[in-house]
């Protein structure tokens, strides 16, 4: 119930609070009107592993009583937190120790302790052109100006992130952090190469600043190998690196962390309540995943590579002929077109609103501007056959959309 509207407090609301005050939340969740859901990073529904899930809550309520229902570590649970360490061993071989850990609600939130922890109003960060818009809405919330890089094939291009530090640094000024998607990166596809890891860390080392490496994807990869994470190239303490359960046990479970040096931990929980994000969950999720871990990952592989087939081959047969270009990700969740010359995104708009397709358009993942031809469609949520279908269907719509 509304009491009296927002005249009461508005006046009142932190400088922090106002940015983007006014303007409706999404709800991340399908959308009722489309009959093909590829806007939002949404898991597979079918593959959660109800059953699963159910045998690790008991199983966790049995061994554990009332640990499990009661505050928990301020650091996050030390089951969830050395499962973490052993997935990072099990995939990247990675090195980390559960004092490098702190459990938070997704890492959409870990993203924003960070923010927290290092940015003030009108500092600068850096973020690839394009990026995560969910990153994008949390750092501007801190209030800092945002410098672009591109990204291509191999990722950030660091000789732009290079030109950008050395720009500041002709100013007197300093980046507080370098924002960085580094395996299939949201929305435009690519993983860092290591050329170009090694670099990253070598200018975070020349200028002093420090690395925010988000990897929200890196296990679902489908070819091609399994590079280093920035994390494990760094010597001198500058990477933390977040990570989330999200998209390989599912995304209401809202478990997600940051990896740091020990020594900076105190600075991110200083934002959250002492009892811990959501041990009971952690718990669950570690029962689950102890045992399951590589076989569920496995299997999530072969589900998602199968629907970026589909969505691939129905674009490639509408759009094949056209200028169109379409990324060809090895892993994650996303394809990320650049329109054929002459489309209008307005009626692209609306004929896949008539057709009943939901995608997300480029500029929403743009900090400065930019993206008006670009769409990213994501694979992740709809099964290979509405892959296939909703993709034709937006392709066919796409032509039409042409001047
Ligand atoms: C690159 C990236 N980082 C972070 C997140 C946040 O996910 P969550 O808060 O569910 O862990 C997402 C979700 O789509 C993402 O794509």
């Amino acid at each position: 119930m509304t009491k009296s509207g927002s005249d009461t407090f508005e006046s009142l609301l932190s400088s922090r609070a106002r940015v983007g005050w006014g303007v409706a939340v999404a709800t991340p969740r399908p959308s009722m009107s489309a009959l093909y859901e590829f806007g939002g990073g949404y898991p597979d529904p079918a593959s959660f592993p109800y059953e699963g899930m159910i045998e690790a809550t008991a199983d966790m309520m049995k061994a554990e009583g009332a640990a499990a229902m009661t505050y928990g570590e301020p650091q996050g649970y030390r089951g969830l937190r050395e499962l973490i360490c052993h997935k990072y061993e099990l995939f990247e071989k990675m090195k980390a120790d559960p004092e490098n850990i702190i459990v938070a609600n997704g890492s959409g939130q870990a993203l924003a302790l960070a923010f927290g922890a290092f940015i003030d109003p009108g500092d600068v960060v850096i973020a690839e052109a394009p990026t995560f818009s969910g990153s994008l809405n949390t750092i501007r919330r801190h209030g800092p100006q945002i410098l672009d890089v591109p990204v291509d094939d191999e990722g950030i291009v660091t000789a732009a992130v290079r030109e950008r530090l050395e720009g500041l640094r002709r100013q007197g000024r300093r980046c507080k952090l370098i924002y960085t998607i580094v395996n299939f990166q949201n929305p435009a596809g690519p993983s860092q190469s290591l050329a170009r890891r090694q670099e990253l860390i070598a200018l975070a080392n020349e200028y002093e600043t420090l690395i925010l490496e988000d990897d929200a994807y890196g296990e679902l990869r489908f070819e091609g190998e399994t590079l280093p994470p920035l994390y494990s190239l760094d010597t001198t303490g500058r990477v933390v690196r977040a990570g989330t359960l999200s998209k390989i046990l599912g995304a209401g479970v809202r478990l997600g962390w940051l990896c740091a040096p020990p020594e900076m931990i105190p600075a991110f929980q200083g934002f959250l309540f002492g009892g811990g994000v959501n041990p009971f969950m952690s718990r669950v999720a570690t029962f689950f995943l102890r045992t399951e871990m590589p076989a569920h990952v496995a299997r999530l592989i072969a589900v998602y590579r199968a629907k970026r087939d589909a969505m691939l081959r129905a674009l490639d047969e509408v759009l094949g002929a056209t200028d169109a270009v379409i990324s060809r990700p090895q892993g994650g969740f996303f394809l990320w077109i650049k329109l054929p010359s002459g489309t209008s995104q307005k009626r692209l708009a609306e004929l896949a609103i008539e057709a009943r397709v939901q995608y997300t358009p480029g500029a929403a993942f743009y900090a400065n501007g930019g993206g008006e031809e670009f769409i990213r469609l994501a694979f992740s949520y709809e099964p290979p056959e509405k892959c296939y279908e909703g993709a034709r269907l937006l392709a066919k719509a796409i032509l039409a959309a042409r001047a």
